[in-house]
């Protein structure tokens, strides 16, 4: 393929799997493709957003950073989708909850992702376009929560520019929408996604919530950073 390497992945035609697992920390990546897969290799380096291939249950699997922020995400998925021929993304995140009905420790699947960022404005739609999660992997993902007994909370979320938003009531007209907690990265992801005619997913943990203050521990982050992990590397 004459577009790669990239700009920002130095890989080789072939070395991503068709299922790339995408982490916000690179170091996240290398610590996934250490304890989780077989025979990972280290497939790219530029800016140190490593990545990685190798298999997990005899299937080939890639792992690699996205870094923060939906220029950094839109960036990494575009290039994997469009160049270097990758299916599906599955992004694995954590996120702050907005909602009841989401406790530190859940895990959230992103049915959609609304945004208040610009980034639907180089598509000049003239309207609202509705980033979306692919449908199977979606419907996937809930059977194997199911058959490893995690409790999965499936709705809204929103992809946040600011991390530290100046507005101090920025989240409640969200809230009174029913959307579930805040990350950074999805709505970029299912948008690219869409304009590659690819497959994306977004399983968050909720790290934090807004609404009591609740932040998880060092040890409950890794519990369930190792349900939403088995989630997803079944999806491979
Ligand atoms: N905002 C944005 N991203 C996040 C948060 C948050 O509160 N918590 C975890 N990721």
């Amino acid at each position: 393929m004459s577009n790669i390497p990239t700009p920002h992945i130095r890989a080789k035609e072939g070395d991503f799997a068709k299922t790339v697992l995408m982490p916000g920390d690179p170091l996240r990546a290398k610590y996934i493709a250490e304890h989780y897969l077989e025979d990972a290799k280290l497939v790219t380096d530029v800016r140190n957003m490593f990545g990685y291939t190798g298999t997990y249950k005899g299937r080939p699997i890639s792992v690699m950073g996205s870094g923060m922020g939906m220029p950094s995400i839109g960036i990494y998925s575009h290039e994997l989708f469009a160049f270097y021929d990758v299916d599906n993304i599955i992004r694995i995140g954590s996120a702050g909850s907005i909602s009841e009905k989401c406790n530190v420790r859940d895990v959230v699947i992103a049915q959609g992702a609304c945004t208040n960022s610009a980034w639907a404005s180089q598509f000049d739609f003239g309207g609202t376009f509705a980033p979306i999660a692919d449908f199977d992997l979606l419907s996937k993902a809930v059977n194997i929560a199911k058959e490893q007994g995690t409790r999965v909370v499936v709705g809204n979320v929103l992809s946040s520019d600011p991390f530290y938003n100046a507005k101090k009531d920025a989240n409640k007209a969200w809230m009174d929408m029913g959307v579930l907690c805040i990350e950074m990265e999805s709505a970029a992801l299912y948008m690219e996604a869409a304009r590659c005619k690819k497959k994306a997913l977004s399983i968050l943990t909720i790290s934090d919530s807004l609404i009591t203050g609740e932040e998880l521990d060092s040890e409950q982050r890794q519990n369930s950073f190792h349900q939403m992990m088995e989630m997803a590397l079944e999806l491979a």
